[in-house]
Formats: C-alpha cells, sequence, structure tokens
C-alpha cells in the first residue's frame, strides 16, 4: 500500500512539474509568443552530423554569445535509417543529445523533420532504399512513399516526446518543421502533390507535438501549417495565412560549394542589411542557414557534385571558429534587436516612402518607440531628415534606432574586426616534416581482369537502384566475343559510354584505358576511347563512382546515375561506321572497392593483406596509402593539407573525413576583378573568390577523431597523385584587424591567445583592407601603434573607444581607425 501511495505522489508531482515547466508557444498574424510574450527571435542552423558530438556544446556557446535564441536543424533520414527499419542515433548522429545540448545552453530548437531535407545533403535526406521499394513514389499522394514517410516522421517524434523535447513538454523545441520547400517544385507533381500537401498537414498534426508547425515556402500551407520564407531577402514575403506571423526558416549566409566551383562569400553588411530589413518590415523569426555549416563527413554530400567543406561562409566557419566581422557584427544587430522587442510587436506601425528608395518605419507604443531608416538603393548614400535630425544612411543600409533619435547601428557601419585565419605546420613533438608512407594497390583482378560480379542483368541498370547507397563505386562488367575478321578487331575501335555523372574509370582486358568525369554545372558526358580488342573473348570493366546523389528538383529522386544505355564499340571502316550496342549484352555488377570490404582504412585493419613501403607510387590509380603522424599540439581545429593527390576518400583512425578532391580546380571564369560591393542584391555568384585554385585542398579532421601517440591516415587515391605534400596543420587566428568610424567602442581579440604585435595603427582615412592597409595626409600625428600597443599587446583582447581623444586630432572629413594585430 506504502509503495502505491508513493507512486501515486511521484505521479502527482510530476504532472505538476511538468505542468509548470510547460512553455506555451502560440502566436497571432504578427508575432510568435511564448509563454505570452510577444517575441522577435534569432536562430541559426547548425546540423549535428556535419560537426561531431564533442564540437556541439561550443559551437552552441557561440551561437548563445553571438545573440541567438534558437538553433535549427534538419533531421537527417538516410543517416537514421540507413536500411530499412535498422535505426541509427549513435555518436554524431546522436539527436537526442545534440537537442539536449541546446536546452543545457538555455537556447530554443527548431526541429525540421522533413523528412526530405534537400540540405546538399546526400539525396536530399532520403533513403536509396525507399527508392528502390516497389511500387513507391516520393513526395506525392502514393501509400508506400507515405507510410514510410510516416513511420519515420512518428519514430522521431516519439523520441522526441520521450525525452519531453517539445516546449509543451517543458523541452526546448518551440517549432516543427514537415515536408521541405515542396512549393518551389510541386508543378509537375500536379493534383498528387497538392492532396500530398494537405496529407502532411493532417499527419504532422495528427502527431500532437504541441508547438506550432511550419512549412518553408509552402504559398499553400493549408491551415494550421504556418508557410515560411527562405532566400537572401524576405522583407517583401507575406505568409499566406493572416494569422500566420511572418517567419524566415532560411537566411542564406553565404552558399555551398561544388568541385569545380569557386568559394562563396556574402559580406557582413548585405547579411545584416536582409535581417534590419526583414524586421522593418515586421518579421517575428529569423533563421541563418547556415549558422555553422561544418563538413560532409563519410558519403553525406549531395549534389552531385557538393564538396567535402560545408563551411557555407556562415558566421562560425567549418573547425567553429567566429568568422569575423561576420559574427561579431550579427552579433551586435542582434543586441539592439533585442533591446526592441516589445515595440516591434507591440507598437503601430507607420511606413513612410521618402523616395530615392528610402523609408522609414516608426514602431511606436505609449511608452517608447523604436525606429528603421532604410536606404535600398545600391549605390547612392544619402542624408535624411528625421524628427528634426539629420542621419546619413550609405546605400544599402538600414540604420536602427531603438528610442527613435539615436543610431545604435547601422547595417553598413562595422565595428567588429576581421580574423585572418591561417594555417600553422603541426608542431607535435618528434614530427617529421614530411610522413612516411606504405601503400598497396586497390585488388581489381577479380573486376577489371575477371570482370566477376555478384548480381547480373541483360541491361545496364540504375547505379542506385544496384549499389543502394552502400558505396560510391560499382562495377559494371560485359564479355563480348568477336570473330577474327570482325572490324572491330581488324580495324580501329573506341569504346563509347554514355555516362550520366559522375567519374568513369574504364578497362579493357583487365587494361586501364582513361577515366571523365563531368564539368562543373553538367554532369551527363560521353566517353570516347580508342580500344584494342582481341579475336575471341574480349572484357569491358567500367567502373563508376558517384559524388553525391541530386538532393533537389522537381523529381529529382529518378534521376539516373553511373552508366547509361547504349554502351557501344564503334568499328571505323573507311569513312563509315560500324556500331554494336552492348546494352543488353549479359552485364555484371559488382559493388565497392575491395579495400573498403577489406576494411583497410581501419588502423588496426583485420585482414593480412600486406602494405608495402617499397618504391612509393606516384601518380598511380586505384592505391591506397597510409601514414602514421602525432596530433598537433593544443586545442586548435586540426586540418590535413592534401595538395597533390587526385580525387578519392580518406580517413584518419578509421573515421571517415570525406571525398577529397584537391585536384579539381575552381572554375578560372567565375571571379570578377572589381572589387567586392557590399552594396545591391546578393547571389551565389556574387564576391566569390579562389577560381583557379584547388577547389578543396584542406580536410577538416576533429579533435575527437585523433588520440595522443600514434595516429594513422588512409587514403584511397582514385586518379593518381602525389602523398609526399601532405601535412596536418592548425587552423589559428593570424591578425585581427579593425577598421572603423570614430564614437564607437571595439575590441580586439586573438581569440584567446595573446596579442603579439601592432603592426599597423592610425587615425584619420586610411586606405585598404586588413593586411594592406595604408596612412593618407590627413591622419593624426599621435603614434596611434605605440598607443595600441600599451592598451593591447600581451592581452588576449582589449577595447577601446575611437575618438580624438584617444587618437588625437584628424583633419580628415570623415574620421576612422585601422588597426592590424598580430596574434
Ligand atoms: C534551400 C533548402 C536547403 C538548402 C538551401 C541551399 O532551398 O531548403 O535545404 O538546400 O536551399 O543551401
Amino acid at each position: 500500500m506504502e509503495f502505491f501511495k508513493s507512486l501515486f505522489a511521484a505521479i502527482i508531482i510530476s504532472f505538476f512539474l511538468f505542468q509548470v515547466n510547460a512553455t506555451n508557444v502560440t502566436h497571432d498574424g504578427r508575432s510568435l509568443i511564448i509563454d505570452g510574450v510577444h517575441r522577435v527571435l534569432i536562430s541559426g542552423s547548425i546540423h549535428y552530423p556535419r560537426s561531431t558530438a564533442q564540437m556541439w556544446p561550443d559551437l552552441i556557446r557561440k551561437a548563445k554569445e553571438g545573440g541567438l535564441d534558437t538553433i535549427e536543424t534538419y533531421v537527417f533520414w538516410n543517416a537514421h535509417e540507413p536500411i530499412r527499419r535498422q535505426y541509427d542515433f549513435s555518436g554524431n548522429l546522436d539527436l537526442i543529445r545534440f537537442i539536449k545540448t541546446i536546452q543545457d545552453e538555455g537556447l530554443y530548437a527548431v526541429l525540421r523533420i522533413g523528412p526530405y531535407v534537400c540540405a546538399e545533403w546526400n539525396y536530399g535526406g532520403f533513403p536509396v532504399w525507399l527508392h528502390n521499394l516497389p511500387g513507391v513514389s516520393f513526395r506525392t499522394k502514393n501509400d508506400v512513399f507515405m507510410n514510410e514517410m510516416q513511420n519515420f516522421t512518428t519514430l522521431i517524434v516519439d523520441m522526441v516526446k520521450n525525452e519531453n523535447l517539445f516546449a509543451s513538454q517543458g523541452g526546448p523545441i518551440i517549432l516543427a518543421q514537415i515536408e521541405n520547400e515542396f512549393g518551389n517544385v510541386m508543378g509537375p507533381y500536379g493534383a498528387g502533390g497538392k492532396e500530398y500537401i494537405q496529407w502532411c498537414s493532417n499527419m504532422a498534426e495528427s502527431l500532437g507535438v504541441g508547438v506550432p508547425w511550419i512549412m518553408c515556402q509552402q504559398q499553400d500551407a493549408p491551415k494550421p501549417m504556418i508557410n515560411t520564407c527562405n532566400g537572401f531577402y524576405c522583407d517583401e514575403f507575406k505568409p499566406n495565412n493572416p494569422s500566420s506571423p511572418k517567419m524566415w526558416t532560411e537566411n542564406w549566409t553565404g552558399w555551398f560549394k561544388s568541385w569545380g566551383g569557386a568559394d562563396p562569400y556574402r559580406t557582413a553588411e548585405d547579411l545584416a542589411y536582409s535581417v534590419a530589413r526583414f524586421y522593418q518590415k515586421g518579421g517575428t523569426f529569423q533563421n541563418y542557414y547556415m549558422y555553422h555549416g561544418g563538413t560532409n563527413f563519410g558519403r553525406t554530400s549531395g549534389g552531385p557534385y557538393i564538396t567535402t567543406t560545408y563551411d557555407y561562409n556562415a558566421p562560425l566557419d567549418e573547425y567553429g571558429n567566429p568568422n569575423q566581422p561576420k559574427w561579431g557584427h550579427l552579433k551586435q544587430l542582434h543586441d539592439v534587436l533585442h533591446s526592441m522587442e516589445y515595440t516591434l510587436t507591440h507598437g503601430d506601425v507607420t511606413n513612410t516612402d521618402l523616395g530615392n528608395s528610402i523609408s522609414t518605419t516608426l514602431y511606436s507604443t505609449k511608452e517608447k518607440s523604436s525606429c528603421f531608416l532604410s536606404n535600398a538603393h545600391n549605390q547612392t548614400d544619402a542624408v535624411v531628415k528625421f524628427g528634426g535630425i539629420d542621419y546619413y544612411l550609405p546605400a544599402w543600409s538600414v540604420s536602427i534606432l531603438p528610442d527613435c533619435k539615436d543610431e545604435a547601428y547601422n547595417t553598413a557601419k562595422v565595428y567588429a574586426q576581421t580574423s585572418v585565419l591561417v594555417k600553422k605546420p603541426n608542431k607535435a613533438e618528434d614530427e617529421p616534416n614530411s610522413l612516411e608512407w606504405v601503400w598497396r594497390p586497390e585488388n581489381i583482378e577479380r573486376t577489371a581482369v575477371q570482370g566477376k560480379g555478384d548480381h547480373h542483368a541483360n541491361r545496364i541498370i540504375d547505379q542506385k537502384a544496384m549499389a543502394n547507397d552502400a558505396s560510391d563505386y560499382l562495377w559494371y562488367m560485359t564479355r563480348v566475343e568477336l570473330p577474327k575478321d570482325d572490324p572491330l578487331v581488324t580495324g580501329k575501335a573506341t569504346l563509347r559510354v554514355t555516362d550520366s555523372g559522375h567519374v568513369l574509370h574504364a578497362y579493357v582486358n583487365g587494361e586501364y584505358i582513361g577515366s571523365q568525369w563531368a564539368q562543373y554545372g553538367s554532369q551527363k558526358y560521353v566517353f570516347e576511347k580508342e580500344v584494342k580488342l582481341n579475336p575471341g573473348k574480349n572484357l569491358i570493366s567500367l567502373l563508376s563512382a558517384t559524388v553525391g546523389l541530386q538532393n533537389y528538383g522537381p523529381m529529382f529522386d529518378l534521376n539516373v546515375t553511373g552508366v547509361l544505355s547504349p554502351v557501344e564499340l564503334v568499328a571505323h571502316k573507311g569513312n563509315g561506321k560500324v556500331v554494336k550496342d552492348l546494352s543488353s549484352h549479359k552485364w555484371s555488377y559488382k559493388v565497392g572497392l575491395d579495400g573498403v570490404a577489406n576494411k583497410l582504412y581501419e588502423t588496426d585493419c583485420p585482414s593480412k593483406l600486406k602494405w608495402s613501403a617499397d618504391s612509393l607510387p606516384v601518380d598511380r590509380n586505384m592505391t591506397w596509402y597510409k601514414t602514421t603522424f602525432k596530433a598537433p599540439l593544443g586545442n586548435a581545429p586540426v586540418v590535413v593539407d592534401l595538395l597533390g593527390l587526385g580525387k578519392g576518400h580518406a580517413w584518419v583512425n578509421g573515421h571517415s573525413l570525406g571525398r577529397y578532391w584537391p585536384s579539381y580546380i575552381a572554375d578560372e571564369h567565375a571571379c570578377q576583378t572589381a572589387a567586392c560591393d557590399y552594396r545591391g542584391a546578393y547571389s551565389d555568384k556574387k564576391c566569390v573568390s579562389k577560381c583557379g585554385e584547388p577547389t578543396q585542398r584542406w580536410y577538416h579532421v576533429p579533435r575527437s577523431f585523433l588520440k595522443d601517440g600514434e595516429n594513422t591516415l588512409v587514403l584511397f587515391e582514385e586518379f593518381g597523385g602525389n602523398p609526399s605534400g601532405v601535412q596536418f596543420q592548425t587552423v589559428e587566428i593570424g591578425t585581427a584587424c579593425i577598421n572603423a568610424h570614430e564614437g564607437k567602442k571595439v575590441a580586439l581579440s586573438c581569440h584567446n591567445r595573446p596579442i603579439s604585435r601592432i603592426n599597423f595603427a592610425s587615425f584619420g582615412d586610411p586606405q585598404g583592407v586588413c593586411g594592406s592597409f595604408k596612412k593618407t595626409e590627413c591622419e593624426s600625428t599621435e603614434d596611434a601603434v605605440s598607443i595600441l600597443e600599451k592598451e593591447c599587446v600581451g592581452k588576449e583582447s582589449c577595447s577601446f573607444e575611437i575618438s580624438e581623444d584617444k587618437f588625437g586630432k584628424a583633419y580628415c572629413a570623415v574620421k576612422r581607425l585601422a588597426v592590424e594585430a598580430v596574434c
């Protein structure tokens, strides 16, 4: 009896605790309302599998310090259910631990279940087995698809509920998302697509999560789904339903990178401008996509052709360092916006258009008012008279006046420091300058030489259907019997293979004859090569390698990958041609690499296969390389420089670093010669850099992959390269610069390391950018360098006011301070 009494008491207590802790998330047509408070929320996307569990606390702390209220993540179906009904939530896939880390930092979470996510993630997050289910049709009213989608969505919701992680249960999750940008592509799905969206809405609602559901880019989102905006700018966005508040789920902070593409860069000024405009125009929730992009480890990158780095030029870089000035400039914006939460959500709104792309917005309540002044002109600066005061408004900028008088922030005036990160050599004790390698060939005896496969068919099969995403690699092998008088034997013969991407290596009778891969932006190509064919039996072996399965577009899931029909042998006879189509021959298929099957990438490789230290081959394709190294000292992020290698896959201590391809040079013509101008609408082609350089030379090695003592690096080199230049390095801040107008307090920091020197400092109108500042005529004659040496050198950070009092009189019209400090 006593037992039952205490059980009953426990139930009652937990019921009350539960009630007390529950957070009520509602909304009206203007704001998200959390526990009765109308909110201005700033959020940022961090995808848990694109970093490591060990990195999460630090990333989330830096997000909080950067002024975020919320962390948004997708849920990655193909990672969690790699085989139907076999689930994986371990290690970096521990979604619950990730959400709890957000909770521990006191932030809210937004759970974008999808489960289609796009996200430059392999196949948009769909498991490839789903494509291979009989009768399935994706993202439409199809029972097979809907059953699987519901199964996974319910599984996630139940897991999260069991841990009380929805706000309605006292947890941090304030919003949940179903589907993703279906509205952008739904036309071709016709009526089935419309019914599907209604079904998604009903299904999501039936799960009873107790927080609002969102659907992004879904203009016809059924009630009570809230449709939200994605894009570089969303100030003009209006949700379809008057009771939906204005929310922005993806403000793209930069862009993703493709093999062969240049380095994306979105300026801090323009990003801040887009955010300020959004809140000027009545936004209540804005999310940075990405706040931390991270790394596509393993085979997770989508595509095709998405790089291993997913840095995204986000406020936190791939390794978790603040990307300055972006991180700091936005932090200041967030502080100002938060200080105006009440007026923004309750004030009467007066918009005034002053012509010439200048507009003002006044939010007024009885107690106080807040104002925005904005100049949307992409070239002309303006002076705006507002409330009797003149305000200088640079082109393409917004000024924020929390009290409608003092300018607390202008999106084009950057006070945050610029940090220049550098790669430093690995100084671990006893670490030799160059690594010592052993190697072994990939065993192609059974495939290229003998043509033996595990599956057979009299046609060419889509790589997705055959490989089921177990590997990037699939062998297609067939035999041709030729009489000795066949023109293919007696004359000149070529092998012609149509390929849908991404990479093809061809062998004839065990001999390698050549490779081809797609050009940046176009995946389909025809491989054509002269071959020597024998009378009697000939073996054609084609090794196809995918580089991330397509993740976006209407019916993208149906895109065929790998070798296509026809595969032909062409005999050239005089001016004529005789074509032999091999497509309906008997083909043998073999999935994957022999070295992977033998776990060559593992530190203690279980197989008896021998590695050789002799005559290390260079430019040899299909080659495995192995070396050992010591972990760099300290805590700075670690990268491995793979310059000199072709294309392949890298592992450290058995952990995949992802695909590498440093030999793929970024399009030489993609970069403009003109300096990057923050003014005017941003696009992913604007301000890109590093054309003509390897698309990705450095690969992130998370600290948690490393151990004390000996570490192992294994490379599978597919094209042929030279590993002798491979090096481990750390990424550290090299210099910190300030280039800011007078009147503000600024801070200079070497991120936990002391400032060692002031290279340049001048007050007046110094010209140039960080690394190349120069004085002009009107500068102050006071020695700014020694003023700052006293103030900053030897300290990890210092802060000071930019004023004539401190730096002396300068005779320039507009006065700025430029500083370059060495860390
Ligand atoms: C959006 C999509 C995101 C991501 C983004 C580009 O369309 O919703 O998942 O792919 O584009 O980075």
